[in-house]
């Protein structure tokens, strides 16, 4: 089927185009800058423009599947400036498919739409699935509030699943890139107090389960993207270590870590018990079930 993939230039988007293109779709990848993207890109993927004023909408029209990932990263020190553009970005993109979706004559049969297991807020030691109610702090509405956007497509008689993705574990990019330097300089360790528990899925594990998404008809609604086993901060940080054949006792200090990175701190100090409840009630087999292997696979060797 032709599938159309908003934000897909990314961490995320990069392997999905990728395991779509090989799975037999065609791939549609929408871009605020298609020429600047179309280098890093496969011949057969069609790279499209959707800044404003292009024409795109047509790609819409006709393709059996949307996924939307388009989003500003959180990654950033969320001034009041920040927190606006990471929400509007959100809702922009999704309004924007959303309203591509209404004017086709042949709608697509699905949306699967990014979300994140920040929607749950800080839970502590409380094991979260889809059927756990939400949080109120500023992740959490503004997840809210994107999955309320991409559920507009629902009663055009487009099946929309959305995907509460947890930490992303990958090669190049996402959080453990951000984590590595201090392991490999032998300063690694948990962040803040390492009781926190951090829920987190390999992206081979995560494509597999946006294709699935995709796919599959029985997928409705909230799907946490998480691996079955979350893990403590405590024990990322000593399976980084061993994955790194690096120490892994140096913690950093949560006032500090705060100092640092202002609120946005709550997402590697206070932290999720997340399962993936309705993945595996459906039959989705993780590859990647255990932190250990899930490691050595993106950071060792
Ligand atoms: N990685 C994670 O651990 C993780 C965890 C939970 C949820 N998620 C969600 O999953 C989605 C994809 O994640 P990712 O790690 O692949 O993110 P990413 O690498 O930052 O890619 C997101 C894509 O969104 C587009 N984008 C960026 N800023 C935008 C803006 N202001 N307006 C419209 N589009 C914009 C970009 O595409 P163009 O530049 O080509 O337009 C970019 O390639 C994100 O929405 C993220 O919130 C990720």
């Amino acid at each position: 089927m032709r599938v159309v993939v908003a934000g897909g230039t990314g961490f995320i988007g990069s392997v999905l185009w990728e395991s779509l293109l090989a799975k037999g779709h065609d791939v549609v990848l929408l871009t605020r800058d298609a020429s600047r993207s179309r280098d890093h890109i496969h011949p057969k993927v069609h790279v499209v423009s959707w800044a404003p004023g292009a024409a795109w909408e047509s790609w819409v029209d006709g393709a059996g599947g949307i996924v939307n990932l388009a989003g500003e990263s959180i990654a950033q020190r969320w001034t009041n400036a920040a927190k606006a553009r990471i929400v509007a970005s959100r809702l922009e993109a999704t309004e924007k498919l959303c309203a591509a979706i209404q004017k086709a004559i042949l709608k697509p049969s699905v949306l699967v739409n990014a979300s994140a297991v920040g929607i749950y807020g800080p839970r502590g030691e409380e094991t979260l699935s889809e059927d756990s109610p939400l949080g109120s702090d500023f992740l959490a509405t503004t997840c809210a509030a994107w999955e309320e956007a991409a559920s507009v497509a629902e009663p055009l008689g487009v099946r929309v699943a959305l995907i509460r993705t947890g930490v992303v574990l990958g090669r190049e990019g996402g959080a453990l890139a951000k984590m590595l330097p201090p392991f490999k300089a032998f300063l690694g360790g948990p962040i803040g107090g390492g009781g926190q528990w951090m829920s987190w899925i390999h992206r081979d594990d995560l494509v597999a389960l946006y294709a699935f998404a995709l796919e599959n008809p029985e997928v409705v609604g909230p799907l946490n993207g998480t691996a079955p086993n979350p893990v403590t901060m405590k024990a990322f940080a000593t399976a980084l270590g061993h994955a790194l054949h690096r120490p892994s006792f140096l913690s950093a200090p949560a006032p500090a870590v705060r100092l640092l990175l202002g609120e946005m701190a709550t997402v590697v100090l206070d932290g999720q018990r997340v399962v993936p409840k309705k993945a595996e009630g459906l039959g989705f087999r993780f590859r990647f079930p255990q932190i250990d292997a899930a490691l050595r696979d993106v950071a060792g060797g």
